[in-house]
């Protein structure tokens, strides 16, 4: 930016040719160009440099990247910091990741109260290092990344305004029951990767709540009182034996339902559980189960793989079969378990007439 100034003032200075004048501002317009390319240079062109401008590029801690064309972000991931930086009051963004910071004191983020987007995923956070009230002071907080660091609790005071939370592979065994306080606007909370065992009525009043993901915890049974909204359920790689009956009841909303890898049994489903026409894909592979469960017609993707099922039941998918009466399942996976193709009874062409890929 010095460069071009000095070039302009140049250009006034000398007494040019005509040709000369154009070429040099041809050589201008590349400078101008170029600097437009790599995110800097706004306002030059126009050959004023505000006071604003001058501020926003002034300010940026030594150590980040403050590019004018993003004037609310801050870059400053991947350089090992140890510690968070100073954040300019204009940052909304604010990039930490992939760094090695262990801690966060309470006022880090004090001159900048409008930050939206935080990611800190991928550093060393340690709860003890991370004031209570650090976040709680951000009330345009809505996508907060903190995935992949060593917190053992579960972070307080995390403002109402997050929408999108990321908690994932930290060493987290307690969610306490406030900790979603009047959070009404998350929609996604992503907990998997922890050493979860029990999350009680801790997902109570999370009206918004579209996708829970809790792969790879050691939950013993599913929440209790799940999201009103939830579209997205992921469980697999638990410690699941039983499932409650009726607990994909009454929510309209709920799709895709993922229990693989966990201890299920026949025993432990009630008789239509998983009938819930609201359900279009149902992963119930690597489980103990030896009888298919019934389904709802509007299944369309159920995965069965890698049980112990030694029948395939007809009327798991279909009471009534007839022009109008079949199943929407496309495909069906029920490979490693004790059937065999000829196990399959040849009605099941009708019940069955949309699959497109059985497996046995
Ligand atoms: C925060 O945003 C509000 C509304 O957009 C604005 O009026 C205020 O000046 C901003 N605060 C800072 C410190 O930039
Ligand atoms: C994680 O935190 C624990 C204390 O909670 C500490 O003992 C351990 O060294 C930390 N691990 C890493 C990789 O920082
Ligand atoms: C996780 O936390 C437990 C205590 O809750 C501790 O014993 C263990 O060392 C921690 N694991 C890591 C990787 O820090
Ligand atoms: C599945 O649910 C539907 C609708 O509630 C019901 O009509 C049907 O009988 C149920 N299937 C079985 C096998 O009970
Ligand atoms: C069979 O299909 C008819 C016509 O779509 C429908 O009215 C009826 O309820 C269906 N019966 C069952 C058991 O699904």
């Amino acid at each position: 930016m010095r460069g071009w100034i000095v070039l302009s003032l140049l250009a006034k200075l000398v007494n040019i040719s005509t040709t000369q004048s154009s070429s040099s501002l041809t050589w201008l317009s590349y400078l101008r160009n170029r600097a437009y390319s790599h995110g800097y240079g706004r306002s030059h062109s126009q050959a004023s440099l505000t006071a604003e401008d001058e501020s926003s590029q002034l300010e940026c801690p030594l150590e980040c990247d403050c590019p004018s064309m993003y004037r609310y972000a801050m870059y400053c991931n991947n350089r090992n910091l140890q510690h968070v930086p100073f954040v300019p009051s204009r940052i909304k963004y604010v990039y930490l990741q992939n760094n090695q910071i262990t801690g966060i004191t309470n006022e880090v983020f004090d001159n900048a109260p409008n930050l939206s987007w935080i990611s800190l995923h991928s550093n060393k956070l340690r709860s003890d290092k991370i004031s209570d009230k650090v976040f709680a002071k951000l009330p345009n907080l809505v996508r907060l990344f903190l995935h992949n660091n060593n917190l053992s609790r579960f972070p307080k005071g995390l403002p109402r305004s997050l929408r999108v939370l990321h908690l994932n592979h930290n060493n987290i065994s307690v969610v306490p029951a406030d900790s979603f306080h009047g959070m009404s606007s998350l929609t996604a909370l992503h907990l998997q990767m922890n050493p979860i065992e029990d999350l009680g009525n801790a997902l109570d009043g999370l009206p918004s709540l579209t996708v829970l993901d809790l792969r790879g915890n050691r939950l013993r049974k599913i929440p209790e009182r799940l999201p009103l909204k939830l579209s997205q359920l992921y469980l697999e790689y638990n410690h699941i034996s039983s499932v409650p009956a009726g607990f994909l009841n009454n929510r309209p909303e709920l799709r895709f339902v993922r229990l693989s890898h966990n201890q299920l049994t026949n025993g432990g489903i009630p008789a239509n559980v998983f009938n819930v026409s609201t359900l279009v894909e149902l992963d119930l592979s690597f489980n103990k189960l030896e009888r298919i469960p019934t389904i709802s017609t509007s299944l369309e993707n159920l995965y069965l793989q890698a049980n112990e099922i030694t029948e395939f039941s007809l009327s798991s998918f279909c009471r009534v079969v007839d022009r109008n009466n079949y199943s929407n399942l496309r495909v069906l996976r029920l490979d490693a378990n004790k059937i065999s193709p000829q196990d399959i009874p040849t009605e099941a062409v009708l019940c069955l007439r949309l699959a497109t890929n059985i497996d046995v």
